[in-house]
This record gives C-alpha cells, structure tokens and sequence, in this order.
C-alpha cells in the first residue's frame, strides 16, 4: 500500500528509509528510499510523445504482459489440428475470460467460415424444415448471459495422480464468457417440433462434422444460438460466425460454427457419446449421457505458475469456482492441507452456471502450506477429495475429474502440484 501525500509535494530529501510509519499497513510495499531510481528519476515515458489515436484500431495487450498466454502442452500434442490449449487462469482475476485467452479444442482445426454463406438448416421431426442466413438469426429477440464452458476432459490428466505444473494445465480447459445470442428455443418455434421429437442433433460446419445429441428439454430451456462473446464477433477460434451455448453441460456439446440442427425421436449415438466422453467404471460398465459438470474450484494464485515471491507476510489467495447446476455461494479454504477449513470471501456477480472468483486474504508465516479449495453449489452439492471421486469412479476415467485440488508451497514461496490422502 503506497503512501498518498496530500497537498505537500514530497522532495528527494524528505523521503523516510524503512517500514510505513503507523498503522493500517496491509502488505508493507512503500519502503521509501531515496536511492530508487524508479521513483526519483524521470523515466523514458515521462519524456516523449506516445503513439497516437490512429496506431491501435484494435488494441492488444501491453508488452509487458506478452507472458500470457494459451499454451498447449507438447505431450499432449501429437498435432496441433486435433488439440487442446489452455486458458492462463493464473494471469487473469474476475469472471470474465477475454477473447484472446479462451481455451481453444479443435477436432478439426480452426474453420474460416464466411459469414455470407453459412446458414443454420433446422430439419427432421417438425413442421417446416428451415434454412436461416446469419441475417435471419440476428432479427430474432436476443439474450445476453454470463456462462463457462468447461471442457468434459479437463483435469483429465489429473486422474492417475499429481502431472501437470500449474492450473493452467490442471484446470485450464475452461472459459467464461458473456454470450449474445438467440434462445433456440424460439429457433426450434419456428420451425414446429412434432409431438415425437424428444431430441435433437447438433452438427458444426468444420471438417470435422462434430455432432452430439440433446434431449428436448435442454434445447428447450436455455440453450443459445450465440454469435457474439463478450460484446463482440465470436471469434473464429470458437466458432465464429455462430456456436450453441448450452450452459452447465460439457464443452464437446457446444458445437461451434453450427450448421445443423435435427430432430428425432431418440440420441443418435454418435462418436462423441459412445466411444468418447464416456467414463469406464471399475466392474466394465461404463457411465454416458454424463452431460452436467459438477462443481468444481481451483486456488489460482498462489499456483506452480504464479509463486509467493514476496515473503511471508500479507498474502492474497484467489481462485475460481464454478457449477453446471446453479451458482456457488460458498468456497472454503485450507492452508494445511484439509484440517482446518475457512470461508473464503466471494467477489463479483454470481450469475447462475456463470464462474465464481474467490480471495482468502491471510498472513503468511513462511511455513510450508497444503492449499486447497472446495466448492459448494447452490443445490448442496459438495466437491468431493480425489480420493472420493475414485472410490466411486476408479482409475479408468479420463472426463468428469472435479476432485480438489491442492499446491504444495515451501519456505521460498514455490508452489508444486500434489496429491494428499
Ligand atoms: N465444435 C466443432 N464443430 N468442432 C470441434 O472440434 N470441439 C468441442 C466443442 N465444439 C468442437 C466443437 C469441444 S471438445 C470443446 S471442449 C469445445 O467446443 C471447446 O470450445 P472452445 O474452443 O471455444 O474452447
Ligand atoms: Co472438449
């Protein structure tokens, strides 16, 4: 916490050596020494005329933030058409995810799709099948609504034991965004359901065809068709010009650059809901249609990534929590690994399968900690240790990981991904 003067304008001279005189310091900073050049000195952009109005039509980051990043990890790519990369969640603070650091998962690569010749056919059991040009989708009333998608598989890596170095691999694969967009069911009115369809099959436009299968009642209670995130076009990474939002549910059902909606009368078993995001159970049988995802929370600073570099002391814990069934209006925390849990304090709106954000303020003694975080949702629901969620699931899994999370910190601040039991 900086020392603000009021009225006096402090000289070189006047400046104190050593800890904030009086009271009311949370964090200390503000050691004033005259030998700081950063505060005596003028610095280069003190000194000379900025760029001007006209250089940055469409602004990026500081340089000084080029650090974060999407990353993928190598191993997991064997090839970057078919992969993943994941959102930097310990560079970020809020609820919202920007555009450019949303989590990218392509079974296909990055369609560049025109938005001139891509349409919306809606076929199957109903009245009048229908084509809709983007034209036509832009002049049905529209929405807006805060929600992450998350996808089945994150935390996947996490299932035979402690991997990877930092919650951006652990726990990256998500994104929360406020999405612009019609609500389908309005799409689905138009085209009239017959009374025998129970279901639809979504189906994107990319090379891959990736399609899934609904029930009724989700496509008519609060899924979207959604062409802007966050204020602006979709970007082409996530489906621009148009994608399904379909809140609370797995990643892989929010089928991007959407093409096709048909509906029947019964799930058409597709790839993406037989062979893949399954979960083998340990007596061979194995769990499908495994659509809402559970709550779940992770401490995003300090993490691998981002380490206690300022010594013991104040120190701010935040991290994310969010559910596929509700909001979260509680999060606890433990520094000893599960013996003494706390609340932590929620910040931000808590808007309903929207992400949370969480801070535990506390004084770091410089002891070695066990951190984790436990989220509970608005039905009750209680994130289960690892250690549950395997005595029920096994080891066989890949999706559907919401297990606590915990980071190990030393004496020097550096955090490390663990396991406890
Ligand atoms: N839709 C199409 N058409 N093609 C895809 O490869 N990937 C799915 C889903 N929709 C995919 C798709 C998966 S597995 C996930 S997790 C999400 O999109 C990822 O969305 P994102 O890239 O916006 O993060
Ligand atoms: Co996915």
């Amino acid at each position: 916490m900086s020392k603000i003067f009021k009225g006096t304008k402090p000289s070189r001279r006047s400046f104190l050596r050593g800890a904030l005189a009086g009271g009311g310091a949370l964090a200390g900073g503000a050691a004033w020494a005259d030998a700081d050049p950063a505060i005596v000195e003028k610095q280069p952009w003190n000194q000379y005329l900025g760029d001007g109005v006209d250089a940055r039509p469409y602004g990026v980051p500081s340089k000084f933030e080029e650090h974060v990043r999407r990353q993928d990890v190598p191993w997991l790519t064997a090839d970057p058409i078919s992969s993943v990369n994941f959102t930097p969640l310990h560079e970020l603070d809020g609820i919202i995810t920007p555009n450019g650091l949303c989590f990218e998962r392509h079974h296909a690569g990055i369609a560049e799709v025109d938005p001139a010749q891509h349409r919306l056919m809606i076929n199957g059991l109903v009245d009048r099948p229908l084509v809709f040009t983007m034209q036509d989708l832009m002049r049905f009333p529209r929405e807006n609504h805060v929600y992450f998608l998350e996808c089945a598989a994150n935390s996947g890596m996490e299932w035979a034991g402690a991997q990877l170095n930092g919650c951006q691999f652990t726990h990256g694969m998500i994104h929360n965004v406020m999405y612009t967009g019609v609500p389908l069911r309005l799409l689905l009115a138009e085209a009239g359901v017959k009374t025998e369809g129970k279901w639809i099959m979504v189906e994107g436009a990319d090379a891959s065809g990736m399609n899934r299968s609904i029930p009724m009642e989700k496509a008519l209670d609060d899924c979207m068709i959604a062409f802007k995130m966050n204020g602006e076009a979709l970007r082409p990474e996530q489906g621009y010009p148009v994608r399904l939002v379909v809140p609370g549910w797995e990643g892989n059902m929010w089928v991007k650059w959407i093409r096709r909606i048909e509906v029947g009368d019964k799930p058409w078993h597709a790839r993406e809901e037989t062979s893949k995001y399954t979960d083998l159970l340990p007596d061979g049988q194995a769990r499908r249609f495994t659509w809402e995802m559970d709550a779940k929370s992770v401490i995003t600073n300090p993490s691998p990534q981002a380490p206690i570099t300022h010594g013991p002391g104040h120190t701010v814990l935040t991290g994310v929590a969010w559910s596929g069934r509700g909001t979260i209006p509680r999060v606890d925390v433990t520094l000893d690994g599960g013996i003494n849990w706390q609340p932590a304090r929620m910040s931000g709106p808590s808007f309903d399968k929207s992400m949370h954000r969480f801070y535990f303020d506390f004084d770091w003694d410089g002891k070695p900690l066990l951190l984790q975080s436990r989220a509970h949702d608005s039905t009750g629901y209680v994130q289960p240790t690892k250690d549950q969620l395997r005595a029920i699931r096994g080891e066989n899994s890949i999706y559907h990981n919401n297990g606590i999370q915990t980071w190990a910190v030393n004496e020097q601040g550096v955090a490390e991904n663990v396991e406890i039991s």
